[in-house]
């Protein structure tokens, strides 16, 4: 695992991005793994910059990680209405090029939709964030972790630490359709970023620790070849991690 530090969580994103866009120009048909959150916001902010400067998304394809169920792309709070406000409708991807997984068709038929959008062709760069108990994705802490995309039910760990996208905690939904973790660590390459506090335990386990476990699910990114995990200089320091040289 590479692991990056740079002085700000400002100076974090935009490295991420600069690798984005460095994959982008070196293969103009790259495929993307994409994230939510509040981690990746500058990231897409750089990137649809980038685009403006003439960063050609063309002929890219894009994966999202994952979706609420239950609610639909219009709605403010989906993880498809997040994309298209923070980077897609910025940048001059193809909509038939995008898929984000819908929570509310038919779960089946979804589920066979996303593997084949997962499958269909390397994702070649997956990025992620990491829940304060660890989840990729929606990929929950617990005895068994999933393989492939699933429907999950969320735990009251991440019900708690997403209630703040929503008026009220009663509003969040409590199931989610989500990347296995085997589709994560299929992507020919993993770019984790992470910052504050709330992420220390979890970033702790996966840069300071060997083992891993199903009970911090992104410990399992540890064992993907080309996996490289950003994060800025105080919460390197939270947890202890020196940087060499
Ligand atoms: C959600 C998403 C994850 C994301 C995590 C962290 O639960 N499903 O993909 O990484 O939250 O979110 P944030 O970046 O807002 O802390």
């Amino acid at each position: 695992m590479q692991i990056i530090v740079t002085r700000t969580f400002a100076g974090a994103s935009d490295y991420v991005a600069e690798i984005i866009a460095d994959l982008v120009l070196s293969k103009p048909t790259a495929k993307l793994g994409l994230a939510t959150g509040s981690t990746p916001e500058r990231v897409y902010d750089k990137l649809a910059d980038m685009h403006f400067k003439g960063l050609d998304f063309s002929r890219v394809s894009t994966v999202n990680l994952d979706e609420y169920c239950g609610v639909t792309g219009d709605n403010p709070v989906s993880y498809r209405y997040y994309m298209n406000e923070k980077l897609f409708s910025h940048i001059n991807v193809k909509p038939e090029n995008i898929y984000v997984p819908s929570g509310i068709n038919n779960p089946e038929e979804e589920l066979e939709l996303f593997s084949y959008k997962i499958y269909n062709g390397k994702i070649d760069l997956q990025l992620l964030g990491i829940g304060p108990n660890g989840h990729v994705g929606f990929n929950e802490p617990g005895d068994k972790l999933h393989r492939a995309a699933h429907i999950t039910k969320l735990t009251q760990s991440t019900i708690d630490a997403n209630a703040r996208f929503f008026n009220d905690k009663s509003e969040v939904p409590t199931e989610a359709i989500t990347m296995g973790m085997g589709d994560i660590l299929s992507a020919a390459s993993i770019v984790l970023l992470a910052s504050g506090a709330s992420k220390a335990d979890a970033v702790k386990a996966l840069l300071m620790d060997d083992y891993i476990t199903t009970q911090v699910p992104a410990t399992f990114i540890k064992m993907h070849a080309a996996a490289t995990v950003v994060i800025d200089y105080e919460l390197a320091n939270m947890i202890g991690y020196k940087v060499k040289g």
